[in-house]
């Protein structure tokens, strides 16, 4: 979590009355990269041999209008920080940078220091007053101490690098650093472990952002920082070492501007627009993987056929939304290939002592590629001897860097905090695989196969059908603004989809959601049902399910027998639930399968839909982040 963006150039002048270059273009990497965290901001330049500090609790908005009030000297060199609070209330004393060496020195940190309460013990008896309640701040005060120290001892422009990579193998757990001092005008250092940074190469100007989208504005060259390495910026170098000093080669890519250049294109949000986005994207999901006889074909995964065919069990590792794609693909790998399939939370994964060998397929999904607790799973994986595919949206990011193979999802670039189109594509990802993996191994029934796989190709159009319906969804979440509670309940692959809604709900709305397997309720959660309580019902195919069919009606009388009112997702047709539930939303009829890429997306609609009518910020729901990149 946290943003982080760094600039060395010229500094021109302030004349004209506008902020020098350096300050806005660290305020609009930050802007790009607010949603990584938004719980403070700010920025440092250098300026008159001075660090010169400006930093605000809340949104960016907060700081860029401190800009504005107190404006900033010229500068050739400044740093800029977006908080996801970890250590410390989101206020400005906590908020980055982090001042230390009698305020010369200003630091931003991403990640978390595990070691900062000895480390911070060990500095305060050493004279260093602390300001705020974060680890961060430990690192400045420790870079201070290593700086000072070497300052002593030597001279020379490296100076700030040594004290970087000396601190750097006194601190435990994840972080990356950025440092300016006024002893070194023009100069940024920073380093990283576990935590991502790039670099972006200008014409007399260089950047440093968490992504390439800190700086996406300003140039389409850009150096990937590899683990354990420390970059000094000037204007117009970056030397890379690793933590012993080392010099390495970073390694170049182009910017993929595509990836990284966002805009609401006239939706009211990121949200609504990627919800409208999904038929697209599960299209390109889909693109040149589904022939039209049905057959599948992943290119080049990276995992070989030979280590496919002779997989005995898979486990997926995901965390959040990811995982409940994760869960479907279980249903369609168990029915159509007949392995085992296990679905760990990527955080619980490694700490369960999991049995995963040479033949287990781990597979870890992740729309950024850069959560950690998703990231940590995969190396424990490979540490195992377990092949590891990765499923993933952002192209070159850590996981699929790290995985064995990779089929990306190509969704396009995802804004907002809540999750829509990369799950649809993670969901057909996972039933692509599932198809591949029965094709290959000749298993499941080949007719529902391939008419599963025909059927696939059909899905963009009937998500398109579905969001045909936003109107009648709308009306429905504005009438529910006052809802305490919502629970979701679904059976067979509609249970990770009623959880997915209820995420959905909680993380927007605000509102306290649950969502189980209906077949539960009788085990406890029915309690829960009163009068006038929702339960949003996803109804599983009367023609491709009926057994659960028939089961779901039971449950629906069960929960009116009580008072409950009843929201049912059904498809076209079901004229069964239109008999028993209140509301009945309908969805065109599909393999059940294939039903969650349908019934997911009424849910995200609801859940927009209530947000906006209680006035929330959609795209930027209270305490979280968009890449949760801390464990
Ligand atoms: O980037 P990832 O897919 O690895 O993110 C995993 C979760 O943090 C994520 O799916 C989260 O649950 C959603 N953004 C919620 O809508």
């Amino acid at each position: 979590m946290c943003g982080i963006v760094g600039y060395a150039g010229t500094a021109g002048s302030v004349e004209t009355g506008l902020p020098s270059r350096a300050v806005r273009v660290v305020l609009e990497g930050l802007r790009r990269l607010e949603y990584r965290g938004y719980d403070s901001a700010g920025l440092a330049v250098l300026a008159g041999k001075r660090v010169h500090v400006r930093k605000k609790a809340g949104r960016l908005a907060n700081l860029s209008a401190l800009v504005e009030t107190e404006p900033l000297p010229a500068a050739a060199v400044g740093i800029g920080h977006t908080r996801w609070a970890t250590h410390g209330a989101p206020t400005d004393a906590n908020a980055h940078p982090h001042l230390a060496d009698d305020d010369r020195l200003a630091v931003i940190h991403n990640g978390i220091i595990e070691n900062y309460a000895p480390l911070r013990n060990r500095l305060a008896m050493g004279g260093h007053e602390f300001l705020s309640e974060t680890d961060s701040e430990v690192a400045a005060a420790l870079l201070a101490d290593n700086y000072r120290s070497l300052v002593g001892n030597r001279t020379g422009g490296d100076t700030l690098a040594a004290a970087m990579r000396r601190t750097c193998a006194e601190l435990e757990g994840s972080f990356t650093i950025l440092a300016v001092h006024a002893d070194h005008p023009g100069l940024i250092v920073a380093a990283r472990r576990d935590s991502p940074l790039v670099v972006g190469l200008g014409d007399g100007e260089n950047f440093l952002g968490s992504d390439v989208s800190g700086f996406v504005d300003f140039t389409r060259r850009a150096v990937e920082l590899g683990q354990d390495q420390v970059v000094s910026l000037t204007a117009d170098d970056v030397t890379i070492t690793d933590f012993r000093g080392v010099p390495v080669a970073g390694r170049d890519f182009a910017v993929d501007w595509e990836a990284a250049a966002a805009t609401k294109d006239g939706h009211a949000s990121f949200m609504a627009k990627e919800i409208h986005e999904q038929p697209e994207a599960v299209r390109r999901t889909l693109g040149g993987r589904l022939g039209a006889d049905g057959a599948v074909s992943l290119g080049d995964l990276g995992v070989t056929d030979e280590v496919l065919a002779g997989i005995r069990k898979i486990v997926i590792v995901a965390c959040g939304t990811a995982s409940y794609a994760g869960q479907i693909a279980k249903y369609a790998i168990e029915r159509w290939c007949r392995i085992p399939v296990e679905v760990d939370l990527a955080h619980e994964f490694r700490y369960r002592s999991p049995l995963v060998d040479g033949r287990t397929l781990v597979v870890a999904i992740s729309q950024s590629g850069e959560t950690m607790d998703t990231l940590m799973a995969v190396r424990y994986a490979r540490e195992q001897g377990a092949p590891v595919l990765a499923i993933c949206n952002t192209v070159g990011a850590t996981i699929p860097r790290e995985s064995d193979g990779v089929l990306y999802t190509h969704a396009g670039p995802e804004v907002a905090v809540a999750s829509t189109k990369a799950f649809l594509t993670q969901v057909t990802a996972g039933l692509l695989l599932a198809l591949h993996l029965a094709q290959l191994r000749g298993t499941g029934d080949p007719t529902e196969i391939s008419a599963a796989a025909r059927e696939l190709a059909g899905m963009p159009a009937k998500i398109q059908t579905v969001l045909a319906g936003e109107a009648r969804i709308e009306a429905l979440a504005a009438s529910m603004t006052d809802a305490t509670a919502v629970l979701f309940i679904g059976r067979h692959v509609g249970h990770p989809v009623a959880m997915e809604g209820a995420l959905k709900l909680k993380e927007l709305a605000y509102i306290h959601a649950e969502g189980f397997a209906s077949g539960e309720l009788k085990h406890g959660p029915i309690a829960l049902i009163e009068a006038g309580q929702a339960v949003i019902v996803i109804v599983p195919s009367l023609t491709g399910s009926p057994v659960l069919h028939a089961k779901m009606m039971s449950t629906i009388q069960e929960i009116k027998a009580r008072g409950g009112r009843v929201i049912a997702l059904a498809d076209e047709g079901d004229a069964a639930t239109g008999g028993w539930a209140d509301t009945v939303l309908t969805i065109p009829a599909s393999a059940p399968l294939l039903a969650p890429l349908l019934t997911a997306v009424p849910l995200q609609l609801f859940a927009a839909a209530l947000a906006g009518a209680k006035g929330l910020d959609i795209d930027q729901p209270r305490n979280l982040a968009k890449s949760v990149t801390v464990e």
